[in-house]
C-alpha cells in the first residue's frame, strides 16, 4: 500500500488490479492538487475477496472518510466495499476487455437498493471526477477544500472562455459576438 506523503490517509483508492493504475492515476492526481492525504492500494473482489472485505471493514478506523475503488470487467469491487462499510463508496468503472467498460458501469451502478455506491463515468473520465467528488464530500467539513474547489471551479470557467476566444481569433464568429 502506498501512502501518498506522511499526513493520515483521508481518502482511499482501491483498485481491482494494477493494469487500473493508468486510469485511476487521474484520481491521484485530483487528490494531489486539493492536497487531500490518500492512500492507494490494489485489492480485488474476485481474486482476494477476504482481504477485500478485512480492508473495507478496517478503512473507517484507520481515518478514511471515502472511499474511491476503481475495477474493470465484472467490476463488483466497490459494490463489495460498500457492503462492508458505512463509509460513501465512489465506484469508477474501468474501461478494457472486449466490452470496454460498459459491463464494468452496470456492475457498479446497478447496486441493490440500500448499498450505494456513487458511479462515475466509464475510464479517467471518471476517474478525474471520483476525487472531485470526495474533495466535495471531504469539503462539507473543510472552508480550505472548499475555497479550493471555488477557485478550481472559477479556472475552469475561465479555460472555455480561453478557448472561445480562440476560436473567433482563427475567424470563426462564436456567441458573445452575434
Ligand atoms: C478487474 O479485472 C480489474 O479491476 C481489472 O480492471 C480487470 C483485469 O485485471 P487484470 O487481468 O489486468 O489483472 O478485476
Amino acid at each position: 500500500m502506498q501512502d501518498s506523503n506522511n499526513k493520515t490517509p483521508v481518502v482511499s483508492i482501491v483498485m481491482g488490479s494494477d493494469s487500473d493504475l493508468d486510469k485511476m492515476r487521474e484520481t491521484a492526481e485530483i487528490l494531489d492538487l486539493f492536497e487531500v492525504p490518500y492512500e492507494i492500494t490494489i485489492s480485488s473482489a474476485h481474486r482476494s475477496p477476504a482481504a477485500t472485505i478485512a480492508y473495507a471493514e478496517s478503512a473507517s478506523d484507520q481515518g478514511i472518510e471515502v472511499i474511491i475503488a476503481g475495477a474493470g470487467r465484472a467490476a463488483h469491487l466497490a459494490g463489495v466495499i460498500a457492503a462492508h462499510t458505512i463509509l460513501p463508496v465512489i465506484g469508477v468503472p474501468i474501461d478494457g476487455g472486449p466490452l470496454n467498460g460498459v459491463d464494468a458501469l452496470y456492475a457498479t451502478v446497478q447496486m441493490p437498493p440500500g448499498i450505494p455506491v456513487a458511479t462515475m463515468a466509464i475510464g479517467s473520465g471518471g476517474a478525474k471526477n471520483a476525487g472531485i467528488l470526495a474533495v466535495q464530500i471531504l469539503a462539507l467539513k473543510s472552508v480550505y477544500l472548499r475555497t479550493k474547489l471555488e477557485t478550481y471551479k472559477r479556472e475552469l470557467a475561465d479555460s472555455v472562455a480561453e478557448k472561445a476566444k480562440r476560436l473567433s481569433e482563427v475567424g470563426y464568429r462564436n456567441y458573445a459576438q452575434s
